[in-house]
């Protein structure tokens, strides 16, 4: 497969997508709460607790394997991210957990009026941990501001939010409530030019989006694998040198250089061995070659498939006007979003709608999707939107189906 996606092909991996509710195909629109795993993932996972259950660290057999699949999926992990080394990945319980861990130790070295920026279109777990990391540290914080309009970041208020007492920007690759992507290496490099370091939730772009951290600019940037075809876990890359000199919480005996001083206690080797097959998954969607460049024509081939979504979605939304679809909703801007979508209805309460899809089989979330400034800003709060995900497992006639029980909402 290279370029063109094999839906079907890919469908068939994934045991889950087999569903019935009430007798008809379950539409999993739920996406960017969790994606379904294909089976290679499941095996791995399998195979490392029937076969290589150990704790790692010890001289026999089962040990030295465990030991391995960490290495392994160190590799595999750093590849899909574009690290150059395997040891600047650390994986952990999620990315929230790991994005606190990181919190703690950044602000053992900020000071009273030291600063830190964060944006109101994130998730959450990439605003909290910093707002109490800079309590604890005496920091201020600054919030990026977000257009209302299409719910995309004021670059432009930027500057203005940056100086040389700004220690961390904050941001993230892609919204989970609303599909924006944001302009990630413009905001880096602004926060580079005061010195202040970048930390990137990739969280919702991995599954749609290559990722490069040295393109990006990042010195840190997270995903967690449950959301693009692996177990639940969460992956934190951090610059080597950053890693190894922060003052992180940590144990004795815990390494004192490496990603092992960040993982704290026994991880999910299971959870790890999924993660590499999950990358192993993304990669086979591509072409032949190295794994990047197998990865790169994976995405070129998913982001085509889940670009036409998108545009066949929003062209069948401006003709249902008790919809309104918050982000970028113009089907020519597509490159500028990925396929998960924020919506409100005139009256109808966004739970009301998610129960009633949920009794057709079109599996979708409701509420703020942990987006709380986000859904606060645009005054949607407490009620918040119904969000429905496509990625590339997804169909066009997922979408049809989707559109037409929108429109059966009424108005
Ligand atoms: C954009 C984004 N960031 C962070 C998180 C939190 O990730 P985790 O569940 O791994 O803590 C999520 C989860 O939904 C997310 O979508």
């Amino acid at each position: 497969m290279s370029e063109h996606l094999d839906v079907d092909a890919c469908r068939r991996q994934f045991p889950g997508l087999a569903r019935l509710v009430a007798g008809r195909p379950a539409a999993f629109l739920d996406g960017p709460g969790g994606s379904q795993v294909p089976q290679s993932v499941i095996d791995a996972v399998s195979d490392c607790l029937a076969h290589r259950n150990a704790n790692d660290g010890g001289a026999f057999a089962t040990s030295r394997e465990a030991g391995g699949v960490v290495q392994a999926a160190r590799g595999a992990v750093a590849e899909l991210l574009g690290a150059a080394d395997p040891g600047e990945v650390v994986f952990g319980l999620n990315m929230t957990t790991l994005t606190f861990a990181l919190s703690r130790a950044l602000a053992r070295t900020w000071r009273p009026g030291d600063e830190v920026v964060v944006t109101r279109l994130d998730h959450d777990a990439n605003v909290t941990p910093w707002v109490l990391a800079a309590a604890d540290a005496g920091a201020t914080v600054r919030y990026l501001d977000v257009d209302p309009s299409d719910c995309t970041l004021r670059l432009d208020s930027l500057a203005a939010l940056l100086n040389d007492r700004t220690r961390l920007v904050a941001v993230g690759l892609a919204s989970n409530a609303v599909g924006t992507v944001n302009p990630v290496r413009a905001v880096a490099a602004a926060a580079r030019r005061v010195g202040a370091l970048v930390f990137v939730d990739a969280v919702h772009a991995v599954p749609h989006r290559p990722v490069d951290v040295v393109e990006l600019g990042a010195d840190f940037l997270a995903c967690s694998p449950y959301k693009f075809f692996g177990p639940h876990l969460g992956v934190v890359w951090g610059r080597r040198d950053l890693l190894d000199r922060l003052p992180v919480y940590k144990v004795r005996p815990a390494p004192d250089s490496g990603p092992g001083r960040w993982m704290t206690g026994t991880p999910s080797f299971e959870g790890i061995a999924g993660t590499h097959a999950a990358v192993d998954y993304l990669s086979s969607l591509g072409g032949g070659g190295d794994r990047r460049a197998a990865l790169a024509s994976a995405y070129a081939a998913i982001r085509a498939h889940e670009d036409a979504l998108s545009a066949q979605f929003l062209r069948g939304l401006a003709r249902l006007p008790a919809w309104r679809v918050w982000g970028v909703a113009d089907p020519d801007r597509v490159a500028d979003r990925v396929s998960t979508f924020g919506l409100t209805h005139r009256t109808k309460p966004a739970a009301e709608v998610a129960a009633a899809f949920a009794a057709r089989g079109l599996f979708v979330w409701s509420g703020n999707f942990y987006a709380a400034g986000l859904i606060e800003t645009l005054g949607l709060a407490p009620a918040g939107m119904l969000r429905i995900g496509f990625l590339h497992y997804n169909t066009s006639e997922e979408v049809a189906r989707t559109l037409d029980a929108l429109a059966d909402i009424g108005d």
